[in-house]
C-alpha cells in the first residue's frame, strides 16, 4: 500500500489527468486503486464516471472517525479491458470548499482529518492516489498530512518553477513533523508540447531538480484530454496517439514504482509517433506570443534564476 498526493497550487496544470493516467497505468498492471478526489470541482470523479454520489468526502471529513472514509468509497464507472482491476473512487463535492472553510475554524487543528478517516481503508489498495485541488489551503495539507509521497505536476510554462519552490517548502515542513513524511516522489512535466516555449520552460525545471524531474515527461495530445471528457481511462481509448499516451503513463507509472517493472506489451505503434496536428495544439496550448524569453535570447534575471534552495523551511503553509 501506498498513498501518493498528488500536487500543484495551479489550476489546469494536469493533476487531475495524471492522477487518473497513473490509476489506469496502475490498475493496468493488476494493481487494486483507489482515488481520493480532494477538489471540490469534482474533475477526478466525473472523470471516473461518477456524477450521481450521494456521500463523498466532504461527510468522511466532518469529524474525526478513524476510517470515514469507508463508507463513501465506491467503485468508479470506468469500464476498463477486462484484465485491468476496477478502481475504486472516494468521490468529491462541491460542499468540499464549505468544508475547508469549517475545519479551518477547528481550534485543535484539522490537518490530519484525511490520514485518520483513511485509516484501515488504505490498507484494503495497492495504491491510494489523492488528487488535490489549485492551492496550498487546507485540503491539500490534509492530503500532505495522509500521504507517503508527492508527485508535483507542474507544467513546461512561465515561471512554474516558483510555484514548484513553494510546493517543496511546504512539504519540508510537514515532513519535518512527520518524521521524515510525505517524501517527494518527483516532479512530472504534463502538457509538453513541441514548441520551443515549451523546452525552454522543461529545461529550466529541469536545470533547477535534476534530482527531481521525473521520466517520462507527459506529452501534450487531444487523446489524454479525451479520455477524461469520455470518462475513460486512456488505456479503452482507441483514436490516435491513446496508445502511446497509455505507453506514457504506463511507463511513468512503473518509475515511480506504481506497476512492475515488467515492459509493457508492445503496442502497435511507436511510443512517441503521434505528432500532434496544429488543430490539436491550438486547442490545447496557447501561442508562443508573450509567453516569456526564448531560448536563443539572453535570460533576464528573475524569479527563477534567484529561486532560494529548496530545502529552507522557512516558507508559510
Ligand atoms: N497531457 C495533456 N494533453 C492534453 N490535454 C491535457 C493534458 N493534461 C491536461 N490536459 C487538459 O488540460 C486541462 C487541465 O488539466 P487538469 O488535469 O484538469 O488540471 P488540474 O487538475 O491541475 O486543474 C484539462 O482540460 C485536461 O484535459
Ligand atoms: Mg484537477
Amino acid at each position: 500500500m501506498g498513498v501518493t498526493a498528488v500536487v500543484n497550487q495551479k489550476g489546469g496544470v494536469g493533476k487531475t489527468t495524471v492522477t487518473l493516467g497513473l490509476a489506469a497505468a496502475a490498475a493496468a498492471d493488476g494493481r487494486r486503486v483507489l482515488v481520493v478526489d480532494l477538489d471540490p470541482q469534482a474533475n477526478a470523479t466525473t472523470g471516473l464516471g461518477v456524477w450521481d454520489a450521494e456521500r463523498t468526502v466532504d461527510h468522511a471529513l466532518e469529524g474525526e472517525a478513524p476510517g470515514s472514509l469507508r463508507d463513501v468509497v465506491r467503485r468508479s464507472g470506468w469500464a476498463g479491458p477486462p484484465d485491468h482491476a476496477p478502481v475504486d473512487v472516494a468521490p468529491s463535492s462541491p460542499r468540499l470548499a464549505q468544508r475547508e472553510h469549517q475545519l479551518a475554524m477547528d481550534v485543535i487543528g484539522a490537518q490530519d482529518r484525511l490520514a485518520v478517516a483513511l485509516e484501515g481503508v488504505a490498507e484494503g489498495y495497492d495504491e491510494v492516489v489523492i488528487d488535490c485541488p489549485p492551492s496550498l489551503g487546507l485540503l491539500t495539507v490534509n492530503a500532505l498530512f495522509a500521504a507517503d509521497r508527492v508527485l508535483i505536476v507542474a507544467e513546461p510554462a512561465a515561471w512554474s518553477s516558483d510555484g514548484v519552490e513553494q510546493i517543496l517548502r511546504n512539504i519540508a515542513r510537514i515532513a519535518e513533523r512527520r518524521g521524515g513524511r510525505p517524501a517527494v516522489a518527483g516532479i512530472v512535466v504534463n502538457r509538453l508540447g513541441r514548441t520551443r516555449d515549451a523546452a525552454y520552460w522543461d529545461g529550466q525545471l529541469r536545470e533547477l531538480h535534476p534530482e527531481l524531474v521525473v521520466d517520462p515527461s507527459v506529452r501534450l495530445r487531444a487523446a489524454v484530454a479525451e479520455a477524461a471528457a469520455q470518462s475513460t481511462p486512456v488505456h479503452a481509448l482507441t483514436r490516435d496517439g491513446a496508445a502511446e499516451a497509455a505507453a506514457e503513463f504506463d511507463e511513468l507509472a512503473r518509475v515511480l514504482g506504481m506497476a512492475s517493472a515488467a515492459p509493457a506489451e508492445p503496442t502497435e505503434h511507436e511510443p512517441t509517433g503521434h505528432e500532434p496536428t496544429e488543430h490539436e495544439l491550438a486547442e490545447h496550448e496557447p501561442t508562443e506570443h508573450g509567453l516569456g524569453p526564448q531560448p536563443q535570447q539572453p535570460f533576464a534575471p528573475g524569479p527563477v534564476a534567484s529561486a532560494p534552495p529548496v530545502t529552507t523551511t522557512t516558507g508559510d503553509v
